[in-house]
């Protein structure tokens, strides 16, 4: 029997609007977005101590290790609002990443649907990261100019203060983002089109063409909204039980909406 479950993988530069379209997606799709970077950012805000391990690696534009990550991910998988899959953000970012997940879901008796590869020029990504604003409550994401919030400095979604994130106000640590994700995430992208799942789309359009675009690539049924709830299905993702670990705290957060509004201009 096929496997209802919807695992999405995106990939693209930092900037190319990745947590842009999830956040669109899970709307769409009814299941979460999980961002790595998010949930570091979210444990950093709370203080807590895999938050203050990964300060020190993110400052400086540097990989998390991945066996905390992997970590991370298992444990936020394993809450319910994930059962029915997750759209990844930001991970997997390199080889032991994207094999530890495959080894996971296969665990479960899943596997990654499509992975869709956001493309953007070098030059469109440095304009991207530097105007990039971030709540600092919901993790919403704003630009200056192409999708500031209604009223400055304050998100549209939560009322939380929006902020400009500390590793995009370093320019030596958004190069050195750029240049691991070159050397360490494409060949995670190739390994994804091998397996014949990657779609490639278009970054330098508008959010909303860019969303059209990726729908039409991943195109899994989206979920009915609404239905009247029934008995929990028989086939879900394991562990139920919320482990008792740093990463707990922040789970619900990555499925908060942010309010999706046309951006001022559309350009990148
Ligand atoms: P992470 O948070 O994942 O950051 P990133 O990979 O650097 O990606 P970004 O969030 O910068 O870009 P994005 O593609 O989400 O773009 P966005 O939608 O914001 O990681 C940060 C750090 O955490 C890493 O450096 C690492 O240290 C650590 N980490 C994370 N995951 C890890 C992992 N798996 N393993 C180890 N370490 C890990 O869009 C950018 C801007 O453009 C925004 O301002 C947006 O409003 C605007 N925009 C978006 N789309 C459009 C459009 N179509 N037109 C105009 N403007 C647009
Ligand atoms: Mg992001
Ligand atoms: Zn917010």
């Amino acid at each position: 029997m096929a496997d209802k479950r919807t695992y999405l993988i995106l990939f693209g530069a930092q900037g190319s609007g990745k947590g842009t379209q999830a956040r669109m997606l899970q709307e769409w799709l009814g299941v979460p977005q999980v961002a790595t970077g998010d949930l570091f950012r979210a444990n950093m805000g709370q203080g807590t101590e895999l938050g203050k391990l990964a300060r020190s690696y993110m400052d400086r534009g540097e990989l998390v290790p991945d066996s905390v990550t992997v970590e991370m991910v298992k444990d936020r998988l394993s809450q319910p609002d994930a059962a029915k899959g997750a759209i990844f953000d930001g991970f997997p970012r390199n080889l032991t990443q994207a094999e530890a997940l495959d080894a996971m879901l296969a665990q479960w008796g899943a596997g990654i649907k499509a992975a869709a590869y956001i493309q953007l020029n070098r030059e469109q990504l440095m304009k991207r990261i530097t105007g990039r604003r971030t709540c600092k409550n919901c993790q919403a994401v704003y630009h200056v100019e192409f999708n500031p919030p209604k009223a400055d400095g304050v998100c549209d979604a939560c009322g939380g203060e929006v902020v400009q994130r500390a590793d995009d106000a370093d320019e030596a640590a958004v190069a050195r983002r750029l240049d691991i994700y070159l050397e360490q995430t494409t060949p995670v992208i190739d390994y994804y089109r091998g397996k014949k799942l990657l779609k490639e789309v278009d970054g330098s359009l508008s959010i909303e063409a860019v969303q059209q675009a990726m729908r039409s690539a991943v195109k899994p049924q989206p979920v009915r909204k609404a239905r009247p709830a029934k008995k929990a299905s028989a086939k879900k993702a394991p562990a139920k039980k919320a482990v008792k670990r740093t990463t707990k705290a922040v789970g619900k957060k990555t499925v908060k909406k942010p309010s999706v509004r046309k951006p001022k201009a559309t350009r990148g």
